[in-house]
């Protein structure tokens, strides 16, 4: 596996692949891998003859009061897990090499897409996910792309800019993978201390309640929303920033469920931890 560190060199090994006519597959990451990234560079292998995986911790997508700073980072680690799952190429540039002096472009998808969910608690964060990530497939020029369902509004900004910016890239959705009790992987659950780890299963147990409410003939999204909340909030240390049901293309809210609603969560457990988690509720 090579490992790319300046954006010039790994753009003339994506044209090298496209000359000898191979197509490339790009995982964009912030590194501290588990088996949810690992899941996203076999799928992407399986899509393409070649597979390059990002890591950079995005300073742009991170708000003033955010774990910037404090996000996971293992290199040595990382390094070792794309190895194995059949990488390669890590690209892993500097940020000074991603936004040297002068740099002021930046792509933001309008507001239908990111003032709501996540965007509305982390103002400014995909205007960064969109720059970063278009930056990226310049740099990596890749036929297809592997994103996690896990952050599902991410995927919807990125394919709203990808068709909008006619940039070619073919966007592929990955389930999210799950811990063994159902906790949705994350480079964030190393925050959590052993007491909160309960409560971090709020969310997960929150999605099955929500299922089987609706299984039960529930539609109202209002009377869901309540019940869902009462039942985070009677875990330990627990605090919802929103519960929302949309529609899985458009995010927008939905008032009563469907085939296409999806439910998305945010919480913050013990105060600093912001986990997310979602699914389709029928
Ligand atoms: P990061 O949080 O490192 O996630 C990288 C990719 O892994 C994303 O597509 C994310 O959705 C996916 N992922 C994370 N946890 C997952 C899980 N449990 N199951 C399935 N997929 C999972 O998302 C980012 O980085 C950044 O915003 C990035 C797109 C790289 C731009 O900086």
């Amino acid at each position: 596996m090579q490992i790319i560190r300046h954006p010039a060199e790994m753009t003339a090994w994506a044209k090298e692949q496209a000359k000898a006519g191979h197509r490339i597959g790009l995982v964009p990451t912030m590194g501290f891998f588990h088996e949810g990234h690992l899941s996203l560079m076999r799928r992407a292998g399986q899509l393409a003859d070649f597979v390059a995986v990002s890591l950079f911790v995005n300073p742009t997508q991170f708000g003033p009061q955010e774990d910037l700073a404090a996000y996971p980072r293992n290199f040595e680690r990382d390094c070792a897990m794309v190895e194995a799952a059949g990488v390669s190429v890590l690209f892993a540039p500097i940020a000074a090499e991603m936004y040297p002096a002068g740099f002021s472009t930046t792509v933001a998808v309008g507001a239908e897409l990111t003032g709501q969910l996540c965007g509305a608690s982390r103002p400014g964060h995909f205007a960064g996910v969109a720059t970063v990530v278009c930056k990226l497939f310049n740099i990596v020029q890749p036929d297809v792309a592997v994103f996690g369902q896990k952050d599902f509004q991410q995927l919807a900004v990125i394919r709203r800019m990808t068709a909008d910016l006619n940039l070619g890239v073919e966007i592929v959705a990955h389930p999210i993978v799950r811990e063994a009790d159902g906790l949705a992987m994350s480079s964030r659950n190393t925050y959590l201390l052993p007491q909160q780890r309960e409560s971090a299963l709020s969310l997960s147990r929150a999605l099955a309640l929500a299922r089987t409410i609706a299984a039960e003939g529930e539609r109202s999204t209002e009377r869901l929303t309540t019940v869902l909340r009462d039942f985070i909030h009677s875990f330990p240390e627990t605090e919802v920033d929103y519960i929302s049901f949309v529609h899985q293309d458009t995010l927008q809210q939905v008032a009563e469920i469907d085939e296409k609603t999806v439910i998305a969560l945010a919480v913050k457990i013990g105060g600093r931890v912001r986990l997310i988690d979602n699914g389709l509720v029928l």
